[in-house]
């Protein structure tokens, strides 16, 4: 009994934990969508259930959400065989690690913390190279990356929302390495790397249903990359590990673009508002093409500006090198500026 004891603890030890920002009124710390799923469209996927396709195994993906995805994704060099489907891009980031769990893991800090978590829960080496100024070291990475290389690259990146240039994509994919482009945050910025896949064998893109269309609990992404990779991750996927109801949200979302599409240009033209009154206060902000908007802070300032922020219960995202914030409903976003307005009165008063 003992010895199962130790056992449990030393596998806990090297297992990392997924924590995130205690749940608040104004919770502006996932970069979730701050529009709920029309009831409408709740009502088109309840009339698309088919009760007797509950008790069975149901496929994933299946084939009209195969089809609805490459009219999205509008690449006429791929076909359904570039496609498939995951719990949630997490997902599919997940498989992609245990896949190729033999390689070496490359990260760009500051980037989405979940590649590192699942990378090491895994097993998996971790090389973190930090940006300089939001660009790739390429300089100091050049013998570093090759064939047994896995590259994560969030675009926009996750925390800052840059896009990363072409000629740094270009370098990771002359590396040899496999280059993951997460575009979880695609339709906030519309720059996509999916029309190189044709070119570039060792290149996967991911996406995701959680931000642009609202539907972050229904847990969907989908990966588009060559068919050998696609068929090799059909192969280490569980077999139905999309379900039924997932499915359909994801089919009606993609029948209802305009729709969402108007969502996606409201909540772009708040970032863009929030992004130009943060600079006229003079905070140093990265140009964010995503849902959220990030500015680099010194720790001092960092921390009176994250307690403001939980006085007034709002939850927001803390990194070392800054603050990041989610884009919520026009009010929410008044919320924030009105903190940061007041905070940078109070330091003018004090100088
Ligand atoms: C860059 C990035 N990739 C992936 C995800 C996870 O997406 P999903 O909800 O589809 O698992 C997130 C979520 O915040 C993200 O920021």
């Amino acid at each position: 009994m003992d010895d199962f004891r130790k056992y449990i603890a030393d596998i806990k030890d090297k297992l990392f934990k997924y924590q995130t920002e205690k749940r608040s009124k104004t919770y502006l710390a996932l970069n979730e969508n701050p529009y709920p799923f029309p009831e409408k469209l709740i009502e088109e996927v309840y009339k698309l259930i088919d009760p007797y396709k509950i008790p069975t195994y149901y496929d994933s993906p299946d084939e009209e959400l195969l089809n609805l995805l490459l009219e999205y994704i509008n690449s006429d060099k791929l076909s359904v065989k570039n496609l498939s489907i995951g719990n949630g891009a997490d997902e599919i980031i997940y498989y992609l690690l245990l896949m190729f769990k033999e390689m070496k893991v490359t990260i760009f800090p500051p980037t989405y913390s979940c590649y590192k978590l699942f990378a090491k829960d895994i097993g998996s080496k971790v090389i973190s190279i930090p940006l300089k100024e939001e660009k790739i070291p390429i300089n100091e990475i050049e013998n570093l990356l090759n064939v047994d290389s896995i590259v994560f690259i969030p675009n926009p990146n996750n925390p800052t929302g840059h896009f990363f240039e072409d000629e740094e994509i270009e370098f990771l994919l002359n590396t040899g390495a496999l280059v993951i482009i997460d575009e979880a945050y695609y339709e906030f910025g519309k720059r996509s790397y999916i029309d190189w896949i044709d070119e570039y064998k060792n290149l996967v893109v991911i996406r995701t249903f959680s931000k642009a269309f609202s539907l972050a609990a229904q847990r969907i992404g989908y990966l588009v990359a060559n068919e050998d990779l696609i068929d090799a991750y059909n192969r280490i996927r569980l077999p139905f590990n999309v379900d039924y109801v997932s499915q359909l949200f994801a089919r009606v979302a993609l029948k209802n673009l305009e729709f969402f599409r108007k969502r996606i240009e409201e909540i772009i033209n708040e970032r863009e508002k929030m992004k130009k009154e943060l600079m006229s206060l003079g905070y140093k902000i990265s140009n964010s093409q995503g849902n959220f908007v990030f500015m680099y802070l010194d720790t001092d300032s960092k921390e009176v500006l994250t307690r403001e922020f939980e006085k007034k219960k709002i939850a927001i995202r803390k990194f070392s090198e800054g603050l990041r914030i989610t884009i919520g409903t026009p009010k929410q976003n008044e919320m924030v500026l009105r903190i940061f307005m007041e905070v940078k009165k109070n330091e003018n008063s004090k100088n």
